[in-house]
């Protein structure tokens, strides 16, 4: 066949396939049948060399024009195709801002949190400044320093996890008073929130509970500071009619020892359930510090005295929130968490 016939022919097939493009994956296989390596018009040209030479220049001419004829007519369609898939991809992707957004969930600060942050506000404001110990210590500054040897009975005061013979989960953030005033000459006040670790589980007590330590050295420091200090403390974080009250009790690292108690914010002081009718309820332990860690820390008790105190901030967050099994302060219960949300 003669190479216009085939030319026309293959003109024609072009027209009626282009008429079924719809998309530019069928315009691409479509296109591929003519243009491409092995499609119609790229054997047409092969077949070129086979054709008698002087009619080869002529034939070139013309197949090569019917090559770019062919061309254009697809690259044409193809704009045409892009446009409108272009166009229908931007309609189905239209954004509405004004459609109401999805509403996430936010979280709450826990209680515990809550709670150490009024604290360490409250004494920021009286001047103390922030100390984080270890928590993994070693029997020197959890016990020793705090004149606490190994054959004292005081050490069963708290049952504690050794990790080895001389290393161990600290019981008390007291641990933090040696390091700072190993450290740090007087004037100190430093304020030691924490974890603590001691072997004890049930509905107030928990292996793994957090404490807020307390130390001021300097001269002339007495237990009317610690008590001044204490009455600020629990007016700001318990209610201005609170009073606060010191009883004997026993330390080994602080001599005199005292256990504070504030008046009950449930009922003034009458006797309710929360103060199991004393009238009273017990925040923490404090007193003046032993003679003895002073000088262990380098400091002359003859010239400088100082008080210490500690108490448990699920402790004094159980009291304030009314929460009345500890146990709810580490499950993570959202149902419950949420209901500190300020
Ligand atoms: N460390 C003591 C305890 O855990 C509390 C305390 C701290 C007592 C500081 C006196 C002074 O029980």
């Amino acid at each position: 066949m003669d190479v216009q016939e085939k030319i026309k022919q293959i003109e024609a097939q072009v027209e009626s396939a282009v008429q079924d493009i719809k998309s530019s994956k069928s315009l691409l296989e479509i296109k591929m049948r003519f243009l491409g390596k092995t499609g119609e018009i790229s054997s047409l040209l092969k077949n070129l060399r086979d054709a008698p030479a002087e009619q080869r220049p002529t034939m070139g001419k013309v197949l090569n024009a019917f090559r770019q004829w062919t061309e254009e007519k697809f690259s044409d369609i193809e704009k045409r195709i892009k446009k409108i898939e272009l166009d229908k991809k931007y309609s189905q992707e239209k954004l509405d801002v004004t459609v109401p957004g999805t509403i996430l969930p936010d979280g709450a600060y826990h209680p515990n949190t809550l709670i150490r942050e009024e604290l360490v506000s409250v004494f920021a404001g009286m001047g103390f400044e922030i100390f984080e110990g270890p928590e993994i210590e070693n029997d020197y500054y959890n016990f020793t320093a705090l004149n606490t040897p190994a054959d004292h009975p005081a050490r069963d005061m708290q049952d504690t996890f050794y990790l080895s013979a001389d290393l161990l989960l600290r019981t008390q953030t007291s641990a933090g008073q040696i390091r700072v005033m190993e450290n740090k000459k007087p004037p100190i006040k430093i304020l030691s929130p924490g974890k603590v670790y001691r072997s004890d589980d049930d509905a107030t007590h928990s292996p793994m509970f957090s404490q807020m330590e307390g130390l001021v050295v300097d001269k002339g420091i007495t237990l009317c500071d610690l008590k001044g200090m204490l009455d600020v403390f629990a007016k700001k974080i318990f209610g201005e009619d609170v009073k606060t009250r010191l009883r004997p009790s026993y330390f080994p690292f602080t001599e005199p020892s005292v256990e504070v108690d504030v008046s009950c914010f449930e009922c003034g002081g009458k006797g309710c359930r929360l103060c199991k009718g004393t009238g009273w309820i017990e925040v923490l332990g404090a007193g003046m510090v032993n003679r003895r860690v002073l000088e262990g820390c380098g400091i002359d008790p003859d010239e400088y005295t100082g008080f210490a105190f500690g108490m448990g901030i699920e402790r004094i967050a159980m009291l304030k929130y009314g929460i009345n099994n500890m146990k709810l302060l580490f499950e993570g219960d959202t149902r419950f968490l949420k209901q500190f949300k300020d």
